[in-house]
Parts: C-alpha cells; sequence; structure tokens
C-alpha cells in the first residue's frame, strides 16, 4: 500500500496527465465522487444539501500554486463571492483557502494581503476563514501569517490554521498557537514529507494524532478534529468521557463524499460536524490525494461508473 500511495503522489504531480484528465468528461465524472461541481453553484447547491442534514460545511474552491498576482486575486474573488453567498443564504458554512493559491510562492506580503483582505470581510459577515496546511517548506510561513492576522484587532475567532499529525514538531505548534486563542484543525497531512521532519509509520502518526487531539480538546477553544480513521474517532470519544468534554465545544470534520454513514451518526450522538467541501476546474491534485490515501477508491469508482 505506501506504494500505490506513493505513486499516486506521484500522479498527482504529473502535469500532462492533469491536463488531460481536467479536460476530459470522464475524469470529471470521476471526480464528481469528491469534487461537488466546477462552479460556485454547484457549490452553494451542495452545502444546501449538507446544511439540511444538520451538518455545517468549509468550502474550498480548488487550485495550488498560481504563477501571477492576477491569478492569485482571481482565486480570492471566488472566495468573496463565497463570503457574501453563504451570508446571504444564511448557510452554516465558511471557506478554507490554500495560501499558494493565494500568491505565496510570488511574494509572502502579497498572500498576507490578499487573506487578510479575506478574514476582514470575514468578519464583516461574521464568517470564518481557515487556512489550509500545504507542505512543510510552508508550515513556518503559514503559522506566523495566521498568527499575525489573529492578532489584527476585531480578527480573533474569524481566522484559523491547520496541524499535520504526522510532523514532529506539532505539538509545539500547537502550544503557541493555542496560547494565542487560534482555532485549529488537526489532520494527518497529506503531502509527501521525509522522515526527518514527519513520522513514515502509520503508527506513530496516530499516536501522535491522539495526543495532539488531547492538547486540543483541553485547550477551552473550539477545534475541529479532521479524520475518517473510526480508531481516532473512537480515541476523541474516549477522551471527551474521561475529560467531561461538552460535545459540542468542538467538531469532527470530514471530506465531501467519504464516510457519509460516519457523519451521519456522529450527527446522531449530538456531535457537530463539517464537511469540507472542495469545487472547480483544478480538481486533479486533490482527487489524486484522496485515492493516496485510499486506493482501493480506484475500484470504488470505476464500479459506481460501470454502474451508471
Ligand atoms: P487514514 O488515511 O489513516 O485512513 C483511515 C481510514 O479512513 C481508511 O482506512 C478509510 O477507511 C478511511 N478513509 C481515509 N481516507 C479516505 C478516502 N479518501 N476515501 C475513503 N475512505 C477514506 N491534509 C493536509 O495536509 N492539509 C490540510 O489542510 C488538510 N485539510 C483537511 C481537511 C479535512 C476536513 C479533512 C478530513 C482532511 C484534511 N486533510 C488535510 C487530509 C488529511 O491530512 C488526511 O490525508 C486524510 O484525512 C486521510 O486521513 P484520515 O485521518 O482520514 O485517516
Amino acid at each position: 500500500m505506501p506504494i500505490l500511495r506513493s505513486a499516486f503522489i506521484a500522479l498527482s504531480r504529473n502535469a500532462s496527465l492533469r491536463r488531460f484528465s481536467e479536460q476530459s468528461s470522464l475524469g470529471r465524472a470521476m471526480s464528481s465522487r469528491f469534487v461537488a461541481g466546477m462552479q460556485v453553484d454547484d457549490v452553494l447547491c451542495a452545502a444546501e444539501s449538507i446544511h439540511a442534514q444538520g451538518i455545517a460545511a468549509t468550502l474550498d474552491s480548488l487550485g495550488e500554486n498560481v504563477s501571477t498576482p492576477e491569478e492569485a486575486r482571481h482565486s480570492a474573488d471566488i472566495y468573496h463571492r463565497l463570503l457574501d453567498a453563504i451570508h446571504q443564504r444564511g448557510l452554516n458554512a465558511n471557506v478554507s483557502v490554500k495560501l499558494t493559491q493565494m500568491g505565496m510562492d510570488l511574494g509572502h506580503d502579497l498572500a498576507e494581503q490578499i487573506v487578510s483582505e479575506l478574514v476582514q470581510h470575514a468578519v464583516t459577515v461574521n464568517s470564518f476563514v481557515r487556512v489550509d496546511m500545504e507542505g512543510s517548506e510552508y508550515t513556518q510561513a503559514t503559522i506566523d501569517m495566521v498568527r499575525r492576522l489573529h492578532a489584527q484587532p476585531g480578527n480573533q475567532g474569524h481566522v484559523g490554521i491547520v496541524i499535520q499529525a504526522y510532523l514532529h514538531r506539532s505539538a509545539q505548534d500547537i502550544a503557541t498557537l493555542t496560547a494565542d486563542g487560534i482555532r485549529i484543525r488537526l489532520c494527518k497531512g497529506a503531502y509527501k514529507e521525509p522522515p526527518s521532519v514527519a513520522f513514515p509509520d502509520k503508527r506513530d502518526v496516530d499516536g501522535n494524532f491522539v495526543k495532539l487531539t488531547q492538547m486540543l480538546l483541553t485547550s477551552g477553544i473550539y477545534h475541529g478534529i479532521a479524520t475518517h480513521d473510526e480508531e481516532m474517532i473512537a480515541a476523541t470519544k474516549r477522551i471527551v468521557r474521561q475529560k467531561g468534554i461538552g460535545p459540542k465545544t468542538f467538531e469532527f470534520q470530514m471530506l465531501y463524499g467519504v464516510r457519509r454513514d460516519l457523519q451521519k451518526s456522529l450527527i446522531q450522538e449530538g456531535f457537530n460536524v463539517r464537511v469540507y467541501v472542495p469545487f472547480g476546474t483544478e480538481w486533479y491534485p486533490y482527487f489524486m490525494r484522496r485515492l493516496a490515501e485510499r486506493p482501493a477508491n480506484v475500484l470504488f469508482i470505476a464500479r459506481n461508473m460501470l454502474k451508471k
């Protein structure tokens, strides 16, 4: 399985396959399992139907590593439209953004200016901007930027971050961020990292995930525990029971199209659940990372397509 995981991660960076897949109707049909359509209206429809099930959403306009400031600003415009639409429709939803899509590779100041405008917009419509975490070359800069944005007057509670349990450094980062009162989404981590920065062994990642979950749930801040792993969910529930933590003082988070059965059962048990809903034409790298997490999804998608 680790070989398949690496193969899918390598494919996620293959430019020709990406071009071909994103333009083909077969590619788009395959991606629809994990991607809620190509347009803003598609993702809003998905968020409405999720909302009707009592589940919250975070909307992600797909795209990474833009190459001009205009592209970065265009990406941000889509998020401004989303924040307005969420507000107008009264949806229980917020947005998730990637710094490389906001121009991080072109200049940290450019990305910070663009994200700062998004956070200010989120403040005016009482929403929230989650800054996703990308590869480890961006970790420190992402943390520094989110801390600066969160420290701006009025921004508290309107901008948050993601921490990855596979990184050796994450306990220290959580201590720093929670001391600032910053909301964190904890996930395992989806990028290819060397053993010098990340645990290579799933057992160690899982052990760290549980340790970090305990730090988050006892911090008094509203955080997100993002996983589909039943063992991690069971461990979270154990911590909740042992520490007498209220089920509404944090949320479970899952990806669109993954383990809908678990999403529903957690809601029925009285927990908050938020689903990460990606959309847009640049779906290929995201889709390949989902296949890397569970190569059996290839068979699952193929079977569903044959049924149609
Ligand atoms: P793990 O991969 O160990 O899988 C455990 C079990 O969960 C599997 O055996 C299977 O049953 C189920 N499962 C997992 N993935 C599945 C899939 N794709 N399809 C079907 N079943 C699946 N990463 C990152 O680096 N930066 C980020 O900002 C984010 N943001 C983020 C937001 C949200 C809401 C989620 C849920 C995840 C992320 N991630 C992320 C991705 C995350 O790091 C991780 O790669 C995936 O969540 C998979 O890890 P699991 O914890 O689900 O467990």
